[in-house]
């Protein structure tokens, strides 16, 4: 039997796993579910990589200078391996992993181990193989099994709210996009997991879960009965049941899949959020076209009208890219002009970047740096004015915040209003993990400041 496995007996001391996060929220998850599927061979997660007998860096792809950030990280790491005699397994994992496994063994062969997302349920093995072996472990093929089926069940509960991946990789192709590549094909959980998992969740404590997903609305998963398939919707409401889910919410979505059911759930589940994080791109249909995104503006604008319909109090975030190859003048102002007509509570922006691979690196009509820069700051611009806006119309509003940590200050209780602005009240702290009515009374850029309800304080 492998050295390693021997090693979870209760008379060893634990081993020290400090794990660093880059990217989504899926890598967050990912990083939690390598945690425990390392726990029964002795791991135990530390804060500070010093003196750590494992580090994972779990990577992201999703823009450029990805690689040159793990390989100055890891520079920095082997210091650290070379000052403990080399007593330190270094593991490179996610999407840059995925994406350059060979070319990092190349260029930092003190790397232990590398493995692509699809591949943590084989951690051990690659733990005790490079145990072995003088070189690396690789693994970044796509297996026919889902991990999910073979990693074990969540160990630590999360908190009050709590992710959940239900659908993992990706079949859209976007021009601009290495998720295909490092994620692979787009898989579902079957229900029944989910469901399962999010019992554990509310039973560890969670009130809010978020279901995870590079195209979470694309869910389509084995059913309760066999050969049933069930689609977001479906999930949603199953979920809406279990007792003590207090919030629901689902990121991240694309517009081809704001089904007529999906678009209905938000005004029939009332534990589903009235915000929806729905990223557009562009709003040239000519570059939207050239992205491959399958969609034009009028859908978009469709979809937010109708979700306004069921949902009159829903907000919108969404992701822009700036400066995708051909985007001209006339292009980029369709896109503020997007913005405009929508009116965001938030959103992301980001200028293109050519990401090895992809069609649209490899296009001849690249748009300057320069160019770029000034239309992402313009767009910027107007984003944030919106989003003061938004975060300015709460004063005065009285809504249901969920509590979920101990503010910065004596006496303070962080939560989150149901568009996911952090809120800061003065109040007790067994508030946490409660839904309770507070009122508005100050907007910064980043956070809420509120009142609670006079009966929540003297309860
Ligand atoms: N699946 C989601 C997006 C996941 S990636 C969707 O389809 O919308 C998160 C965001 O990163 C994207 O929405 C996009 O705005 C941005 N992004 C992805 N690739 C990029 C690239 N090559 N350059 C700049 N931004 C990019
Ligand atoms: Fe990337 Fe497009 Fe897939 Fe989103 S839908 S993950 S942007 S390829
Ligand atoms: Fe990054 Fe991979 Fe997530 S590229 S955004 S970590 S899916």
């Amino acid at each position: 039997m492998d050295e390693i496995l021997t090693i979870g007996s209760s008379k060893a001391a634990p081993r020290k796993l400090h794990v660093i996060t880059w990217g989504c929220q899926m890598n967050a998850y990912d990083s939690a579910r390598m945690e425990d599927v390392l726990a029964p061979l002795g791991y135990a997660p530390v804060d500070a990589p010093e003196g750590a007998d494992m580090i994972i860096l779990n990577t992201c792809h999703i823009r450029e200078r990805a690689a040159e950030k793990l390989f100055s990280k890891l520079g920095r790491l082997r210091e650290m391996k070379q000052a403990m005699d080399g007593r330190m397994m270094i593991v490179v994992a996610g999407c840059v992993a995925q994406a350059e496994g060979a070319e990092i063994i190349r260029r930092a062969p003190y790397v232990d181990v590398v493995v692509g997302p699809q591949a943590y349920h084989r951690l051990p093995e690659l733990i005790a193989q490079a145990h072995r072996k003088t070189g690396a472990a690789i693994d970044t093929d796509f297996p026919a099994e889902p991990k999910f089926d073979f990693l074990p069940n969540r160990v630590a509960p999360q908190g009050v709210v709590s992710y959940l991946t239900i659908q993992e990789g990706c079949d859209k192709f976007c021009s601009f996009c290495v998720v295909p590549y490092t994620r692979g094909a787009e898989a579902s959980r079957p229900a029944a997991s989910v469901i399962a998992e999010a019992s554990r969740m509310i039973a560890g404590g969670a009130r809010e879960i978020a279901l995870l997903g590079q195209n979470v609305n694309a869910y389509h998963g084995d059913g309760l009965r066999s050969g049933e398939t069930w689609d977001l919707t479906r999930l949603l409401h199953a979920l809406a049941e279990i007792p003590g889910v207090e919030r629901l919410r689902y990121t991240t979505s694309h517009p081809r899949d704001m089904t007529d059911g999906l678009i209905a759930a938000h005004g029939e589940i009332p534990q589903l959020l009235p915000f929806l994080h729905l990223p557009v791109q562009s709003g040239s249909d000519r570059i939207l076209a050239a992205m491959n995104r399958k969609h034009d503006v009028a859908d978009f604008h469709r979809i937010i009208d109708r979700l306004r319909a069921v949902r009159p109090d829903i907000a919108f975030s969404s992701d822009f890219i700036v400066g995708h190859p051909g985007e001209s003048d006339a292009d980029f102002a369709a896109t503020m002009a997007l913005v405009r007509q929508t009116n965001f509570a938030m959103a992301y922006s980001f200028t293109y970047s050519p990401r090895p691979g992809t069609p649209a690196a490899g296009a001849a009509n690249q748009v300057p740096k320069a160019t770029m820069d000034a239309r992402l700051q313009e767009l910027q611009a107007l984003l944030r004015l919106q989003q003061d806006e938004f975060n300015s119309a709460q004063i005065g509003r009285t809504m249901p915040v969920l509590f979920t940590n101990p503010g910065r200050h004596p006496g303070q209780i962080m939560g989150r209003s149901p568009y996911l602005q952090p809120v800061v009240v003065t109040g007790p702290a067994d508030l946490i993990g409660r839904v309770e009515t507070v009122t508005i009374d100050l907007a910064n850029t980043n956070s809420l400041l509120g009142t609670l309800k006079q009966e929540c304080v003297a309860a």
